[in-house]
């Protein structure tokens, strides 16, 4: 997938060119994979651009920093009205937002002491995640022959550059397998997650999803979802899930910013169900996608208004 740049980029407080986003080849990052970041989308919405769930984004960014002990010179507040103009400025509605802080050029060695942090944030055009007919259709994946990783390993509370290591690895067998993305066990063998969403299960239905014990990221989705279900009468549980259960579920989807809620057709090639997107898929999607883009009441203030900045 092609970056769609736009022009400007936020870096440590300041709008710049985005061309000169840069990062030298020997900064701790580079060398060491130490950045935390966030993947957020903005909709357009009735009554203009909305950041999705903004400051829960924000807060999971200072969470991951906390836990690799990496201290960010702004306020939440701050990175959310950053991101929010640097929306503005891109003069986009609907596109992705990305903060991302890095260990920067200065030292040497594993040790980050004393190597700077570096701040940036850009917002640029992005489209379905996984493919233009996922959302419709639903889509075909495989269980990798990766495991997540495993607790006292990478945390995977955090959302940090590093882990996508793993998330590439699953990728890219699962493409190579003719497969549009996976599901990763964890070391226990239980269901995990994807590379780069949450997985929920439908069974007499109910909803189930993997706790965060299993090795997963909490997904703002993830809990979005919950949300809805619950506001739908649906039930929710949160359990470990035996991969067998993922075959013989009457509807399977993932969730996430990036992929919102996507239906999954079949794992491993057997048909899920009936093979198509189930009436619950359909219904939770139907409520995400409505509220996101403000068709529906925003009853718990989750659209943070780009124009107010
Ligand atoms: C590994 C992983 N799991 C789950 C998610 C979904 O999280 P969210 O719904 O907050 O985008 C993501 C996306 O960031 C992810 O990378």
């Amino acid at each position: 997938m092609a970056v769609a740049e736009t022009e400007f980029a936020w870096h440590n407080g300041e709008f710049i060119k985005w061309a000169d986003a840069k990062v030298h080849a020997l900064s701790h990052v580079v060398n060491y994979g130490s950045s935390v970041f966030e993947g957020i989308r903005c909709y357009e919405t009735p009554r203009g651009p909305a950041i999705f769930r903004l400051p829960e984004h924000i807060r999971r960014l200072f969470d991951s920093a906390k836990i690799y002990r990496m201290v960010i010179p702004f306020t939440m507040q701050d990175i959310e009205r950053a991101c929010a103009a640097a929306v503005a400025r891109a003069g986009l509605s609907t596109c992705y937002v990305r903060p991302a802080v890095m260990r920067g050029y200065g030292t040497v060695g594993v040790d980050p002491t004393g190597a700077p942090i570096d701040v940036f944030i850009f917002a640029y055009p992005w489209g379905p995640y996984l493919g233009p007919t996922a959302l419709t259709d639903g889509v075909d994946v495989g269980t990798s022959s990766w495991a997540r990783p495993a607790p006292n390993t990478h945390p995977t509370m955090a959302k940090a550059g590093g882990n996508y290591l793993n998330s590439q690895l699953m990728k890219m067998e699962a493409r190579a397998n003719g497969y549009v993305e996976a599901i990763a066990l964890d070391t226990d063998g239980r269901i995990s997650e994807g590379s780069g969403e949450n997985l929920f299960l439908v069974r007499d239905g109910r909803l189930w999803t993997t706790p965060l014990a299993s090795s997963i990221l909490p997904g703002i989705t993830r809990d979005t979802v919950m949300t809805l279900a619950r506001d739908l009468g649906i039930p929710v549980t949160e359990t470990p899930i035996l991969r067998e259960a993922v075959y013989i579920a009457d509807e399977l989807f993932f969730c996430g910013t990036a992929v919102e809620v996507t239906p999954i057709k079949s794992v491993d090639r057997q048909e899920i169900g009936t093979g198509k997107p189930g009436p619950v898929t359909r219904r939770i999607q139907d409520a995400y996608l409505s509220l996101v883009k403000g068709k529906t009441k925003d009853e718990r203030g989750w659209l943070y208004p780009v124009a107010a900045d």
